[in-house]
């Protein structure tokens, strides 16, 4: 088990990936699943849901410690950017049946939301505030080593 320096020092935005989820469509509409049979990176403890997000609204500025998820846009569109501290990756997300897996020790940014989105957050660990990196300053600090090589 790493300690959150070793988390913070280690973390690299090539670590996130899209999670392609089978679709069954039907001709009364479609259902796609996620569940802890071994397929996924983690087994999920916590769902929770941004929804009647204004279209200018920034969601997300943090990093955590030890909590890792899964983000899908169940419905409409965003934009998810990733910061490492030394390298960043955005990924727009617009399908339900993609999921975007976020490691722990990457500053996250939400923007760009479409009108009506709602955006589904899968995630390893229950809710604690003590797992959240808030200040970006903080965040700076704990991934230095990456910009010093
Ligand atoms: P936050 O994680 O900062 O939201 P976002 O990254 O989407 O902008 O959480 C917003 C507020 O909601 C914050 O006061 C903490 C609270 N919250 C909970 O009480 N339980 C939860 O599971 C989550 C994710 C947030």
């Amino acid at each position: 088990m790493m300690n959150k320096a070793e988390i913070f020092a280690n973390s690299t935005v090539n670590d996130c990936r899209i999670i392609q989820l089978e679709k069954n469509a039907h001709e009364n509409g479609a259902l796609s699943v996620v569940e802890n049979d071994g397929t996924m990176p983690f087994d999920i403890k916590r769902v929770y849901y941004l929804y009647d997000i204004p279209g200018d609204a920034e969601r997300g500025g943090h990093a955590h410690c030890e909590n890792q998820s899964l983000i899908i846009a169940v419905s409409g569109c965003f934009t998810v950017v990733l910061n490492d501290g030394a390298e960043s990756r955005a990924f727009q997300l617009n399908r339900p049946y993609k999921a975007l897996y976020v490691p722990a020790g990457l500053w996250r940014e939400i923007n760009d939301f479409s009108s009506g989105s709602v955006c589904l957050v899968l995630t390893s660990e229950c809710y604690s505030e003590d797992d959240y990196v808030r200040e970006y300053d903080e965040f700076l600090a704990l991934t230095a080593s990456k910009r010093s090589k």
